[in-house]
């Protein structure tokens, strides 16, 4: 999604704006560019190709300066063309004067727009975010700072901006709502992004802006200003981040490799669990677990999906009752707010917007005992919640999460565990036998991928259709709904997931020998009730391809294929069957020839709602 970059120095700045935009990349994007101030003019180029052609055009046109503001842009308002690119322009007299930036979305930007002609100013995109730098051309007077702290105050919705000016190319100016953004310091240089990931390799001195700042920065100083205009310190903290340059290596795209790194994610996830120290979410955290008497989840997409297996877990092992809501869906509905929840908000990024918002909402609602299960440590979500588990997953860069739900499902049942343990609902037998089923997990993760050639020739078959069923029952209900999110989103073949007793209810209507019906048929309490579901579709003539465990008693027929697991992991099951269905839409879109690690309309990290 919209990444942006800044920098200001001694030096020309446009190899760092690059190399910033180039760590965003993996985020999802659909145009790029940047503008520099250079002998007291402004310069502007853009793409709507990768950031190595911008980069390409910028070395053949010279491009330098000391002052820069770069982006990438994942079309919200306005097609993805070069007028819609940011930096966007305000001139005078057809010179730019101001340019800008902007992650977000400016919700009163029509009304804003209107005023704006009126005033004078002609648009040349159809973007929200124009307006914001004619507002910052309308309010300036020789005082860029000046200018964005009133234009800023015409917005509502959500902005971080970056804006620079001819006219003063000794300062950049940023401020944020909403949307995140830090300044970098370095020695006689600073620079800005919408994630320390961007400035990787140039500064690990990070400053955290908060909602409502407005930064002032200079070549050899920073100066922050609050909501209320008064200037304020924000700590310098020291960001070691992760590098986001990965390499395909051996694989031919990342989700493939991403989901044979599943095994060693894992493996990294769960170290810090033995043993089960009783603080392992955060000094008290135990205390809150005892106390709590409900549990919130907030997620979206595929975290989700981790969170609602994590419901049939924790119900059945920690018996606490557990609610999971979209995060999208609860941050604008009325709820019945009650503070002794546990509030768990499960993000593989940590920037989500709606996820975000959903947690600020709960702690508006009184529930202050908020856990975050994240992937990325610097990212907005561990530093607002009070008690945080990181999964260890390492950089994803696939759109579609694949090593981000495993190491997240990880990360949920050792809260299931910690969960019982403080509330005295598993005895120390039953921890030790969790905690070894558990150490044991990556190597059967490890021998489940060695099923990949038997679930190749499936895709082969799947590739052909338009539609797909997933069915699953109790736990592997979310393990279906998953598998059917991997299968539509990359290969964009139409799929539904349904818990299987859901199926007379109406979606049996669906099945004929061109629907293909993806089920998951673990050995377990439900499996004889899931097999009166299987005959059902095979009496309708439906093609039924179906993961069972050895035990199961499943065996290939006429319209029924089987693959068996290799492995056997009770409990933790859910972890080895979505490796199966993550490998089955993988191939079956690398069939179809889609664009597997970016594809079409999706972004990696959805920071805007
Ligand atoms: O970063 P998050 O986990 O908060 O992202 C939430 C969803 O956007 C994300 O899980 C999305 O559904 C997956 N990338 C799809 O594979």
């Amino acid at each position: 999604m919209c990444g942006i970059v800044g920098s200001i120095a001694s030096r020309d700045i446009t190899s760092v704006l690059v190399e910033g935009l180039r760590r965003l990349e993996y985020r999802g994007y659909d145009s790029c560019g940047i503008a520099v101030c250079s002998g007291g003019k402004l310069t502007r180029s853009r793409s709507i190709e990768r950031v190595a052609e911008l980069a390409n055009d910028l070395a053949r046109d010279h491009v330098a300066g000391f002052v820069g503001i770069a982006h990438t842009r994942w079309a919200t308002h306005g097609a993805p063309l070069i007028c819609n690119a940011h930096p966007h322009f305000s001139f005078l007299s057809h010179e730019p004067r101001i340019a800008l930036v902007h992650n977000g979305i400016v919700e009163n930007h029509a009304e804003l727009r209107l005023e704006l002609q009126a005033a004078g100013y002609v648009f040349e995109s159809q973007t929200d975010t124009e307006v914001i730098v004619h507002l910052t051309h309308f309010f300036y007077d020789g005082d860029l700072l000046q200018a964005v702290q009133l234009a800023v105050q015409q917005l509502k919705g959500a902005y971080s901006i970056a804006v620079v000016c001819r006219d003063e190319p000794d300062r950049m100016v940023a401020a944020r709502h909403g949307s995140p953004l830090v300044i970098g310091r370095g020695d006689g240089e600073n620079f800005l992004a919408s994630d320390p990931l961007a400035l990787a390799g140039t500064t690990d001195q990070i400053m955290y802006l908060e909602d409502g700042d407005v930064a002032d920065i200079h070549l050899d100083g920073v100066f922050i200003r609050d909501m209320q205009g008064k200037l304020v310190n924000r700590p310098i903290q020291t960001v070691q981040v992760q590098d986001a340059v990965s390499h395909l290596g051996a694989y031919r795209h990342y989700m493939h490799k991403e989901i044979f790194e599943q095994p060693i994610a894992v493996n990294r996830t769960i170290q810090a669990v033995f043993p089960l120290a009783p603080d392992l979410f955060g000094a008290g955290s135990a205390a809150v677990f005892k106390q709590i008497d409900r549990i919130l989840f907030l997620a979206c997409g595929t975290s989700y999906y981790a969170a609602l297996t994590a419901k049939y877990w924790i119900e059945s092992i920690a018996k606490i009752p557990v609610s999971v809501e979209f995060a999208s869906e609860y941050r604008y509905r009325d709820s019945v707010p009650h503070p002794s929840t546990l509030v768990v908000t499960v993000s593989q990024s940590g920037e989500t917007a709606d996820t975000l918002a959903a947690l600020q909402h709960s702690k508006s609602l009184g529930m202050e005992h908020t856990l975050a299960i994240c992937n990325v440590t610097t990212s907005a979500m561990v530093r607002e919640c009070k008690f945080v588990y990181i999964t260890h997953a390492g950089i994803e860069i696939g759109v579609a999460s694949t090593k981000a739900f495993t190491t997240q499902l990880a990360a949920l049942f050792i809260l299931t565990l910690s969960l019982a343990k403080a509330r005295d609902q598993i005895t120390p037998a039953q921890e030790s036998a969790h905690l070894a089923s558990l150490e044991t997990l990556p190597l059967a993760m490890h021998v489940v991928l060695s099923l990949e050639s038997q679930i190749m020739s499936w895709a082969d078959e799947i590739a052909l259709k338009e539609n797909a069923l997933f069915l699953g029952r109790g736990v592997y209900y979310p393990i279906a709904l998953e598998g059917a999110l991997k299968l539509k989103e990359i290969s964009y073949i139409h799929a539904e997931a349904y818990p299987a007793g859901e199926l007379k209810h109406g979606p049996l209507a669906l099945v004929t020998d061109q629907m293909p019906v993806v089920t998951v048929a673990p050995d377990d309490a439900l499996l004889q009730k899931l097999k009166s579901n299987i005959e059902e579709v095979r009496a309708r003539g439906g093609e039924l391809y179906v993961f069972a465990d050895a035990g199961s008693q499943i065996y290939n027929q006429a319209g029924v294929r089987v693959i068996h697991m290799p492995v056997y992991k009770g409990e933790l099951a859910p972890i080895l069957y979505i490796i199966c269905l993550q490998l089955l839409a993988y191939h079956t879109a690398c069939k179809r020839g889609t664009d597997v690690d970016k594809p079409r309309n999706l972004a990696k990290s959805v920071t805007v709602e």
